[in-house]
């Protein structure tokens, strides 16, 4: 068969990025402006700041891309973009220059899904045996998803409230970490121990999330605690919420696995790359001799790789957008 290579652009956030993917799997070239310093001054992204900053880089990280992998948009098969979810403003710079190139180029246009681009980061490289149950955990989402084939999704459960990377960044703010707050939130609780009672998220029998009650709990017990003058233990506190919010998670997903007879346990999106997340799957998936399958961590976070991934699978099921493609900033998998 020929060999297939997709441009793919992501826009979706704090991240402009654009990536040569061949056959769905090898990366030939990756390119991530991150805006995450600026972002750090207002201690979370501004929506204006960030699509003003993907519209002044863009054609340079196209022009980096193209560079790297000694290539030109004519050599390329289609050109898939996020469309959503995400920052609409961010999205909507992203969805137009791919809507140009794909016109100027006469080359399809494919359009991706960014939850869908984080699990197909796990084909990099890998291969996916299903049923695949895909957790995907970020800053905006919780979800559980069972995977019977590629592109075929079932939404078990997802959060009720607050995303788990919104709740990392949240505490982390209370605990003055800086933007973002998940890898330091990891890096405190590494020096801390599980020492505070707080409650466990949810552990109904559903698939559900949620994370507004332990966020919250945290707030009121930094609060009170800091009213009487008492000293808060920042490492252990840290790691109690880390052990809290986790333990969700991973309780959810070994009841998944046991009622679906999954084989493949796939982890998408920033919070993948949580190291305490990783041992815990794994130990999971060993006792339960599943395959855990979670990307290198350069394609855990926002990435172009990961939606050429997505995108060539698109590509061969013929998923084609036309030029009345738009940006949504909120959209479901299903
Ligand atoms: O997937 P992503 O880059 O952007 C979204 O689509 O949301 O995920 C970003 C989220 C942030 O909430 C960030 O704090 C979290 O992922 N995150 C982590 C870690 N690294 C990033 N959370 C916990 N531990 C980490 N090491
Ligand atoms: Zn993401």
């Amino acid at each position: 068969m020929k060999d297939v290579y997709i441009l793919a652009i992501e826009t979706s956030c704090d991240e402009t990025s654009i990536s040569i993917v061949k056959n769905g799997n090898e990366v030939v070239a990756l390119t991530i402006l991150t805006q995450m310093d600026k972002h750090a001054e207002f201690g979370g992204v501004v929506p204006e700041i960030a699509s003003r900053m993907h519209c002044e880089n863009i054609t340079m990280v196209l022009e980096d891309t193209l560079k790297k992998a000694n290539m030109k948009v004519d050599d390329v098969d289609a050109i898939a973009v996020t469309y959503g979810p995400g920052l609409l403003g961010s999205l909507l710079v992203g969805v137009e220059f791919a809507k140009v190139l794909s016109y100027v180029y006469d080359k399809p246009l494919i359009k991706v899904n960014h939850l869908i681009g984080h699990i197909y980061a796990n084909k990099i490289g890998e291969k996916m045996t299903f049923p695949s149950l895909a957790l995907v955990i970020s800053g905006g989402h919780t979800e559980l998803i069972k995977m019977a084939n590629d592109y075929e999704f079932e939404l078990l459960g997802e959060t009720e409230d607050d995303a788990i990377g919104e709740a990392f960044d949240k505490v982390a703010r209370v605990l003055d970490l800086p933007y973002p707050g998940g890898p330091n939130i990891e890096n405190l609780a590494k020096k801390g121990k599980d020492t505070y009672k707080l409650p466990k998220p949810v552990n109904d029998n559903s698939y559900n999330f949620s994370y507004s009650g332990l966020k919250s709990s945290i707030i009121n017990l930094v609060h009170n605690e800091t009213q009487r003058g008492n000293e808060i233990r920042k490492a252990d506190l840290a790691c109690s919420f880390e052990n809290a919010a986790i333990s969700s998670i991973t309780n959810k997903t070994k009841k998944a696995i046991e009622e679906f007879n999954i084989k493949t346990v796939i982890i998408a999106g920033g919070v993948a790359a949580n190291s305490f997340l990783r041992e815990e799957m794994q130990k999971l998936c060993d006792n339960l001799k599943v395959d855990l399958s979670i990307p290198p961590m350069k394609y855990c976070t926002d990435n172009a790789a990961m939606i050429g991934a997505a995108g060539y699978y698109a590509y061969l099921d013929g998923r084609k957008a036309d030029l009345k493609l738009n940006a949504k900033s909120q959209d479901t998998l299903i």
